[in-house]
């Protein structure tokens, strides 16, 4: 499915993501360094932290408490901040649309 991605000096793109990988791996995978992902997917670094566009929110799994403990860590959370590692890809989300958030 397609995965849209913007990064935060404004460019954006649009990924082919497979069912089965996280938002986080796809972005990986792709090549594109803006999203570093350090803990390489284990809830623990926040540099995997992404904005998810308003008319996604409601469509995602709920965040666990893990999640939001780490999101507290990150820069500029907001409420539409999400790990993108902790957002497992699927054909329900084909179109999804996500910001890589500031990591500085
Ligand atoms: Fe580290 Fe998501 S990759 S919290």
């Amino acid at each position: 499915g397609r995965l849209v991605v913007r990064t935060p000096s404004g460019a954006s793109r649009v990924l082919n993501g497979n069912a089965g990988l996280s938002v986080m791996e796809i972005i990986r995978e792709a090549g594109m360094d803006e999203l570093p992902a350090l803990c390489g997917g284990s809830c623990s670094c926040a540099t995997c932290h992404v904005h998810v566009a308003s008319e996604w929110l409601a469509r995602l799994p709920p965040m666990a408490e893990d999640e939001d403990a780490v999101l507290d860590e990150a820069i500029g959370r907001d409420q539409y901040s999400r790990l993108s590692c902790q957002i497992p890809f699927s054909t329900r989300l084909d179109g999804l649309e996500v910001t890589i958030a500031r990591m500085e």
